[in-house]
């Protein structure tokens, strides 16, 4: 299972990428202007830092806008992948772009049929949101069995994003049931390392190295 990082922030990348955790980032309008920095500044920024795919959203809303941009951002690095969103004027800037070889990432999908659309469309990558499924009383990791099994079904090729990712359990969810990637803001990576028992063990150990005789002279 990939992990990629949902954040436009480089200190969280950054420290993500020390810890080995990251396999690429996703971005959106929202985590750019958190950074309260110019979004090419950020972009370039970041795709330096990162080897693996990186997404950048466009903001256009019909074909030819996202396709422009898309080709804009799509020179920025071989690792970009253009967000694109789930709307049919988004479902014909992805076929455009899949034939030239630029990677997409279809965001903003909520139901299984959207990504069935994705997918044929020829999108690299869908972006199904768990996390606003639950806001509004959805099960939204049953949303993520339901695409893994479509995509199973017909043998396609894009890869699932598990997104708005809020808590360790959609990330256990994710892994259960086989999603090829979880993208996950920084808090939830720290979680996912965290255990009161581990916490409670390093004390314990200490406690007792500290009545060892010799301790000091060792290290
Ligand atoms: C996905 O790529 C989005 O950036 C992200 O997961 C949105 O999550 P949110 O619902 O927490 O805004």
């Amino acid at each position: 299972m990939k992990f990629f990082i949902d954040t436009a922030d480089v200190n969280e990348i950054k420290s993500a990428m020390e810890m080995g955790l990251i396999d690429g980032v996703t971005t959106n309008p929202t985590l750019i202007s958190k950074t309260g920095r110019p979004f090419l500044e950020v972009a370039k920024e970041i795709l330096e830092i990162v080897p693996g795919p990186v997404s950048l959203e466009v903001v256009s809303l019909d074909t030819q806008g996202m396709v422009d941009e898309a080709r804009q951002l799509a020179k920025l690095g071989d690792n970009v992948v253009i967000k694109i969103p789930m709307t049919t004027e988004g479902l014909k800037a992805v076929k455009i772009l899949s034939s030239e070889g630029i990677k997409t990432n279809v965001t903003l999908v909520f139901s299984p049929l959207q990504a069935l659309l994705a997918a044929k469309a020829g999108a690299t990558y869908v972006s199904p949101f768990v996390g606003r499924l639950d806001d509004i009383g959805h099960d939204g990791m049953e949303l993520i069995s339901q695409v893994v099994q479509i995509y199973e079904n017909y043998g396609f090729e894009t890869e699932i994003i598990v997104a708005s990712v809020r808590h360790p359990q959609h990330v256990l969810q994710a892994a259960l049931i086989g999603a090829d990637i979880a993208t996950i803001p920084y808090k939830v990576i720290k979680q996912l390392a965290k255990h009161p028992l581990t916490d409670i063990g390093i004390e314990r150990f200490l406690e007792d190295w500290a009545k060892v005789p010799d301790r000091e002279s060792i290290f």
